[in-house]
Order: C-alpha cells, then structure tokens, then sequence
C-alpha cells in the first residue's frame, strides 16, 4: 500500500505531501491543476520512468518545476508497505547532472542508484515498469486500453506482458541454432564422402606391415653394429700396441744408425791424426812458452838500456853545442871599449862640473844686480840703471846657453853610463862562460864513448820471430791432440749407447707378418662397420618417412571418424533443438491458455459482483486467429465482443473488470488500480453505476486505487483520502492540494 508521497519543485508542485490510505484515494480538481502529475511521480518513483518519457513527450529535465521560478532540482518521496515491511524510495532530478535515488527498507538502505533501486523495487512489487504502466496505471482516458490496441498486435501485446514471447524468441534462435547445425552436417557429409575409407585403411595396414618389419631389420643390424664396435674396438687396441712398438724399434733403429754413423766419423778422425805423446807435446811448448817469455824480458831490459843512452846522448849533444856558442862568444869579446868608455865618462863629469859652477856664478851675480842698485857687485863700480839692466839681461843670456850645454852633456854621460852598463855585463858573462867552458872540458869525448855504447847494443839486438812461430806452431799441434783426445771419450761413449740400444731393440717384441694381418683385420671390420651403418641409415630414412606417411593417415582417420562422431552428433541436437523448438510453442499455448482460463475464472466472478444489470451473464477472454477478444455473454448465450461497444456502460465496466482482474492475476503484491479520468466518454448513468461500483464493491477486489477526476460526482467513490487540487493565476502558481473530510 502506497501511504504517502512528497513532490518538492516536481512540476507545477512546489511542496506537496500527501497521504493515502486504503481504497479509493480521490484527487479531483480543474484541469491543469497537477492531478496527473501526482500519478506520474507515483510512476516515476517506483521505476524511474513514466509514459510521458518513454513516449518522448517530456524529458527528464522537464519534470523539474521551471514557473513561476526555474529551479535546479526535483525531489520525490515515496513511502509504501508490503508484506508487513515499510520501504521509503527518493529520487532527485537535477537539471545539470545524472539523477540519484535511493531505497530504504524499514529505515535501513538497501539500494543506491537509479537504476539499482528500479531493480530493488521491481523484486519487491513482483511487477515491472512494463506491467505496472500496461494493466495498474491507467493513463489519462486509457481505461480501454486493450481494446484500442488493432487486433493484430494484441495477442503479441498481450504475450509480450504475460513473458509469453519469449518463448517465440527462444523458438526462432533454436530453429536458428538447428539450421546453422543442419549446414554444418551437410558439409561435413560432403567431406567425408570425398574420402575413400577403406583405401585409407588398407593403405595404413601395408604401412605397418612394412614398418614392423623395418623395425626388425633395425635391430638385427643394431646388434650387428654393436658387435662389430666391440671387436674392432679390442682389435684396435691391439693394433695400437702393435703400431706403438713398430714405432719404438723404428726409432731406436734409426738412433743406432745415427750413432753408428758417428762412430765411424770419429774413428776417421781419430785415424787420420799421427798419434803421438801429447804429454811430451805439452811440456815441449811450456819450456818453449818459458823461454820465449824470458828473452822478451831480456828484450825489454835492453830497450829501456837504448832509450837511457839516448837521452843521456841527446844531453851531451845540447851540452857541445852550447859549449860552441861559448867559445864562439869569448872569441869576439873585447875589454878595451870598457876602458875607454870610462875614460869618456870621467871627462864629461868633470866638463859638466864646471859648467854647473859658471852657471851658479851668473845667476848668483844676477840676484845681486837685482839687489844692489847703484855699484857693481863685481867690479864694485857705479852703476847705471841702464848698465845694470844691461848687465842682468847680458848675464841672463850666457846663464840660458849654459844650461843648454849642461843639459846636452846630461844626456850624453846617460847614454854613456848605458853603453857601459852594458859591456859591464858581456864581461860577467865571459867570466861565467870561462868557468862554463872549465866543465865542458870532456864533453867530446863523453859522447864518443856514449855512442860506441849504443852502437854496441844495437849490435847486440833479439830476433823472437823463429821462436814465436816454433810456440804457435807447437800449440795448434797441442790442441788438435786435445781435440783427438776428446772425440775418443765421445767415441767411447758412443759405442757405450750403441750396446744399450741394441739391448732394448732385442727386448722390443714386433713381428711385422703379424701386424700386418691385424692390420688387414682391422680394415676389414671397419668396412663392415660403415656398410652396416649405411645400411642402418637408410633403413632408418625411409622408416621415418613411411610413419611419416602413416601419421598422416591417421590424423586422415582420426579426421573421419571426428566428421562421423560430429555428424551423429548434429543430428541428434537437430533432432533436439527442433523437439525443443515444438516444445517451446507447446509450453507457450499450454501457458496462454492457463492464463486465459485463469483470468476468465477471475474475470467472471468479478464481472457477477460488480455488473450491475442483468443483460450479460458472463465475461471472457477469447484466443482466436492468433488474437485475443474480451467478449461478454448474453442471455442467450451469445458471446458479443466488447469492441463492438462503442460506448456506453458494458463497455467500460467491462474494461474496469479485464483491469482489476489483471491487476488482482499479474500483480497480486499490489493490488493496486490508477484510474486517470475514468469517466472520460460516459454518460451520467454510467457515471452513476461507476461511482457506485467503485464505492462498494472495488474496495473488496484491490487494497487501493487512485483516482484522478475532475468530475465531482467521482468524490463520492472516495472511501480513502480526497484531495482537491487547485491553481490560481492562470496556473502559472504551484499547485495547492487540499484535503476534502467527507
Ligand atoms: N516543469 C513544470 N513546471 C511548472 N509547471 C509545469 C511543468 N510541467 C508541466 N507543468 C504544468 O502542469 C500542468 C499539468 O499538470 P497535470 O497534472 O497534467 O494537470 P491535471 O492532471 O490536473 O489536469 C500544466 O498546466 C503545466 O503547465
Ligand atoms: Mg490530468
């Protein structure tokens, strides 16, 4: 039962709460006043949705209350009880984005957005968008809703509500489903029967055949190989034994030869040297050695002997030459020019004595005329001053040539004094030379001897080129013998080595006739080994080719018997899918009808409860060409389709009952009728029996109606809330909703 709903900016309501109750709730009121408005919200807050919308007439943002004042946001509050539990639905419009809802059961929220609370309600109601709007909500002059729909689509119409067509859409896939199946078996019958079974067969067992004997030929040569390893394996090692040992006494073989060859060398060379005592060699070219480097001493004494005579030679040489110059010298040397010379110089010092005292004479009696002014300092005699400068002048004259002499005579008593200086030192010189002359008396002969001397040593002089040639000689013969002497040890160790070669060549056992029978042996086995191995190859290469073959013919038969398995298997769905298919239409009639006699069962009772006159006796939903007709039954048993009506009071009773009957049929957690404007079309009688039947007897047949009417006449009907709906101002105010106390 719905009990109560607010509308806040839905439409023209500003701020509507209304209260129901069980029964006929009653909104009546002028046209345009909001009536419908409250059925559409009803609508809108069970499902989201209304007519309006899914007709397209308005839009979602057209429910939000734009006059007088254009608002942002619409909310409605629907509050409802079923089976003993309270649920509470919001949901809210806004003009700039998605709309919210919300859904409480006994205060505790249980789903949130639209389309979860729409799911939410729809489980509650046991009925969806499409039954609620179809058989419950009445829309405005839509009481007679099914008999406008054209006969045609009815029974589709109908079906659609009842769920009844899915059993069409279910039919139509399967038959789909079956045809798609049905090609699919023929193509694959086509395939098969391009196959030659049998040849296919008989082609694989030949396959076998020759492969289980391939088979057998492999093992065979398998064990074939495997023994020819083993033995040429051991043969092999043996061989190898052999081929090391050959080896070896070739080797050592050759090493004798070698060695031998070296031997005969050295005998050669030994044989060729004249052997003598290489002791008495030795000592010969030591005493030589001894003797020789005695006379070279001996040699160097006298060297040094010549080259002190020489020196002293060279000495005594110098010695009578100077001896030469001095006598050459004394020879020239004169004592008469000393003499003389000092005889000169006693003569000029006594002449420049005198000069020097003249000199002293005139300049004293110069110095007196100058003092003395009237007498002559010699003569004693007046003088004039005339006389006396004539004196002085005079005077001075003879006192300047004086001093000239004097000084010629200076500088010729200096020269003499040099020029005496130096024959003074030729006679000291002589006087040295004389005692010089004293030493050098014997210097002639002194050299004579000297020299007789060195010519005697020269004589004596050591010639050691024999001797050395001897020593040279002696010491290449010397080492050859050493050389001889060291060849015989090698010689020795030789012919050592040579014996203990020949011993290990007689320990090595080899025998060639032996060897080289192995050696064929081993040859032979090697052959085999490779023609079995081929041969092994090439079995192997065509076995894998024939299970190649065989594989493929396999996957040929493994193919075939898929496509035959797949083809059985077609057939048996087909045969399926189409029984379904049958079944399903079955299942639909079987249903249909049920449903028909149900609702005519209903129908029936409620037609007798509630028609008010006695002319029809019965009323019926009935299945015909594929269409559903409501009919009514007269007195003589004549079923009249109600379409045939065109007005009048069967009519809408008739459409009233097919309403609360489906009502009370599909949607039995409900129990709910909305009548818009019922009374749209009738007369005033028919009018009346309405009013009637909807007052007294409905309230038995559903919980709760709401009825919207702008007939007065219809308050009557109101046994739950009556509401009187008003707008002024040429209805651009909101709707204001009064509630009538009948
Ligand atoms: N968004 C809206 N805002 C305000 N008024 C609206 C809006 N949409 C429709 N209406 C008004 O609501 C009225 C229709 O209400 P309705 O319930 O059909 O009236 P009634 O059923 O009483 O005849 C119209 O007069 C229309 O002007
Ligand atoms: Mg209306």
């Amino acid at each position: 039962m719905i009990k109560e709903i607010e509308l806040i900016n839905f439409k023209s309501h500003k701020k509507t709460e209304l209260k129901f109750t069980n029964g006929n709730n009653i909104f009546v009121g002028i046209s345009g006043a909001g009536k419908s408005t409250v059925l559409d919200a009803i609508c809108f807050a069970f499902f989201g949705t209304m007519p309006k919308i899914q007709k397209k007439k308005v839009k979602l943002s057209d429910l939000i209350m734009d006059k007088p004042v254009k608002e942002d946001l619409a909310k409605i509050t629907l509050r409802f009880e079923i089976n003993n539990k309270n649920y509470e639905i919001k949901r809210e419009i806004f003009s700039n984005k998605p709309s919210s809802a919300e859904l409480r059961e006994d205060g505790k929220l249980i789903a949130v957005n639209q389309s979860q609370v729409t799911e939410a309600v729809e489980k509650i109601l046991k009925i969806d968008y499409d039954l609620f709007s179809k058989i419950i909500y009445a829309e405005q002059n839509q009481i007679d809703y099914f008999l406008t729909i054209p006969p045609g689509n009815r029974m589709s119409n109908i079906d659609e509500l009842l769920k009844l067509s899915k059993f069409e859409i279910a039919r139509t896939k399967t038959i789909s489903i079956s045809n798609r199946f049905k090609n699919l078996k023929n193509m694959k019958e086509e395939v098969i029967a391009n196959l030659n079974e049998q040849e296919i067969r008989d082609k694989k067992s030949e396959l076998e055949d020759y492969l289980n004997k391939a088979k057998d030929e492999e093992i065979l040569l398998e064990e074939k190989i495997r023994r020819t390893k083993t033995t040429l394996n051991n043969k092999e090692e043996l061989f190898n034994e052999f081929e090391r040992n050959k080896t070896k006494l070739e080797n050592k073989k050759a090493k004798l030869i070698e060695i031998k060859s070296a031997i005969n060398l050295l005998q050669n060379e030994i044989r060729e040297v004249k052997l003598e005592d290489i002791k008495k060699i030795e000592k010969e070219l030591k005493d030589k050695k001894l003797k020789l480097e005695n006379l070279e001493k001996e040699k160097l004494e006298r060297e040094k002997e010549i080259s002190s005579l020489n020196s002293k030679i060279e000495e005594l040489e110098k010695n009578l030459k100077e001896k030469k110059e001095a006598e050459k010298f004394l020879l020239s040397f004169n004592k008469e020019r000393y003499d003389s010379l000092k005889e000169e110089i006693e003569e000029l010092k006594e002449e420049l004595f005198n000069k020097k005292l003249r000199k002293q004479q005139y300049e004293d009696a110069i110095l007196s005329l100058k003092e003395s002014k009237e007498k002559c300092p010699t003569c004693d005699r007046e003088l004039t001053e005339e006389k006396r400068k004539e004196l002085i002048d005079r005077k001075e004259k003879e006192s300047y040539f004086l001093s000239k002499e004097i000084s010629e005579l200076d500088k010729k008593l200096s020269n003499k004094k040099e020029e005496i200086e130096l024959e003074n030192k030729k006679i000291e010189k002589a006087n040295f030379l004389k005692k010089r002359l004293e030493q050098l008396k014997n210097v002639e002969s002194d050299l004579d001897n000297l020299k007789k001397e060195l010519e005697k040593l020269k004589q004596k002089e050591i010639d050691l080129s024999g001797l050395k040639e001897e020593v040279q000689k002696l010491k290449t013969h010397y080492e050859k013998l050493k050389l001889i002497e060291i060849k015989k040890q090698k010689l020795e160790a030789y012919k050592q080595e040579q014996t203990k070669i020949e011993t290990e060549i007689r320990t090595i056992s080899f025998d060639e006739s032996e060897f080289e029978k192995l050696k064929k042996e081993v040859e032979e086995l090697k052959k085999n080994l490779l023609t079995f191995e081929l041969n092994l190859k090439h079995i192997r290469e065509i076995k894998n080719e024939k299970e190649k073959s065989l594989e493929q013919i396999e996957k040929e038969l493994e193919f075939l018997e898929r496509n035959k398995k797949e083809i059985l298997f077609l057939d048996y769905a087909n045969t399926t899918l189409t029984n379904f298919a049958n079944t399903l239409i079955e299942v639909q009639e079987i249903l249909r009808q049920e449903f028909v006699k149900t609702l005519n069962e209903v129908m029936n009772e409620i037609w007798s409860y509630i028609y008010p006159y006695e002319d029809y006796i019965g009323i019926r939903f009935k299945i015909e060409n594929r269409d559903y007709l409501l009919q009514l039954c007269d007195l003589k048993n004549k079923w009249i389709n109600v379409e045939g009506f065109s007005s009048g009071g069967e009519r809408a009773i008739a459409s009233l009952v097919m309403r609360i009957a489906l009502s009370v049929v599909l949607a039995p957690n409900l129990r709910l009728l909305v009548l818009d404007e019922p009374t749209h079309n009738l007369d005033a009688n028919t009018i009346r029996n309405l009013t009637e039947i909807l007052r007294t007897k409905i309230t038995d047949l559903l919980e709760q109606t709401f009825i919207v009417t702008h007939d007065e006449r219809l308050i009557q009907a109101g046994t739950g809330c009556v509401y009187e709906f008003k707008r002024e101002f040429g209805k651009k105010e909101p709707t204001k909703v009064i509630e009538l106390n009948m």
